[in-house]
């Protein structure tokens, strides 16, 4: 079985970190989210994945390689548009061929393994099986209708509530599938929707099987879900804080920490995540911060948020959570007079003081 990840598209609703930033690489626990997902397929036995890329295949192929970090052969598929998913696999079928294939889409991250879903796709022989997910607000995704355990209905973003469990981007296919999207039209948003080339299926005689979710699943699509993500795999991280030096600092709870930290006269409260490189002083670093490599921080308190590389934050008197901030930041207090604020900040920035 192949596998495939889709990483193309825009990423306008993390604006303005996406603008230079493909979003499938913010780093949640500072490791990217599609290392995350190909861990996920490397213990699940798939050793041949294909990335569709796009606008940042050039972001996306320097930092994910060609993967020999995990003895894995990556190819790199470029969709000229974002013009859908069922688009996406469409451009993917030459690498696809006519093997069944495992697709993620790129901004997912979730703690169950996949074993489980591969082998009952072949057990059912289905043509195409998905992994669903009871959720309170499903309209802003795909939903299916299940019926006496077998799918009824599946509808892309419906306008109208017809079910509360939505399609969480994981699914498995036979080659049917190419078939399925030849014959859909695009979508009112206009799109090549997968969905509907799943229902075709389900229309046509198709067996179209599904797991439940275990654990916890995340489509990163907005700011608050991205930090909920970084807590969730800080929760689940596994290790202790021995690695990293005490000295006059008091450090509790998981600490997740890279080479040549420094920590002094500072609280750090895990779970937390310390790249490499990076120097706290005079701080308190609280419950699920992860701090990017090289990054400084002075006399200030963080948590709940993600801090990207070589960052440097200075004498701030109030605490920063809940924050996502880039690489290359410099949030310092100055004592010069006048005493105001002075931003450098690009377009579609928030700053709440
Ligand atoms: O997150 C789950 C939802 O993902 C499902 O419930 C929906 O059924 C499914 O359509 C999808 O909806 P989204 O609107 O969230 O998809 P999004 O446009 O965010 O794209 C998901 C990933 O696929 C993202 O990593 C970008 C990539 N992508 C997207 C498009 C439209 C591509 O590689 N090519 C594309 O043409």
């Amino acid at each position: 079985m192949k596998a495939l990840i889709l990483s193309g598209g825009a990423g306008t609703r993390l604006r303005p970190l996406t603008f230079t930033n493909a979003k499938q690489l913010l780093p949640l626990a500072n490791k990217p989210i599609l290392f995350h997902i190909i861990e996920k397929l490397v213990k699940a036995g798939l050793r041949d994945v294909g990335i569709i890329v796009g606008d940042t295949r050039e972001e996306v192929e320097k930092t994910v390689g060609n993967g020999d970090r995990w003895d894995v052969k990556i190819r790199y598929i470029h969709q000229p548009a974002p013009l859908g998913l069922a688009h996406a696999v469409k451009t993917a079928s030459g690498f696809i061929g006519d093997n069944d294939f495992l697709m993620v889409l790129g901004d997912n991250v979730f703690s169950m393994e996949l074993d489980a879903l591969i082998k009952n796709f072949h057990s059912d022989r289905a043509n195409s099986s998905l992994l669903l997910h009871r959720v309170d607000n499903p309209s802003q995704y795909g939903v299916a209708v299940v019926e006496n355990a077998h799918i009824k209905r599946l509808v892309e973003k419906p306008r109208e509530f017809i079910s509360d469990l939505i399609i969480t981007g994981v699914y498995v296919f036979d080659k049917s599938i190419f078939e399925a999207i030849d014959s859909i039209p695009p979508s009112p948003r206009g799109e090549l929707e997968i969905t509907d080339a799943i229902q075709k299926q389900l229309e046509t005689g198709g067996r179209v099987t599904y797991g439940i979710i275990q654990g916890w699943w995340k489509d990163t699509g907005s700011l608050r879900d991205i930090l909920e993500a970084n807590r969730l795999i800080l929760d689940e991280i596994d290790c202790d804080n021995k690695t990293l030096p005490k000295g006059d600092s008091e450090i509790t709870g998981k600490i997740l920490a890279g080479k040549n930290v420094v920590v002094k006269n500072s609280t750090i409260m895990g779970p937390v995540a310390i790249a490499d490189d990076t120097m706290i002083t005079n701080s308190f670093i609280g419950p699920y911060a992860s701090i990017g490599r090289s990054a400084r921080l002075n006399d200030c308190e963080v948590d709940n948020c993600i801090i990207l590389e070589n960052t440097r934050i200075d004498s701030i008197p109030r605490r920063i959570s809940g924050s996502l901030i880039g690489r290359n930041v410099q949030i310092v207090s100055t004592r010069k007079r006048p005493h105001s604020n002075t931003f450098l900040v690009g377009d579609n920035s928030e700053i709440y003081l």
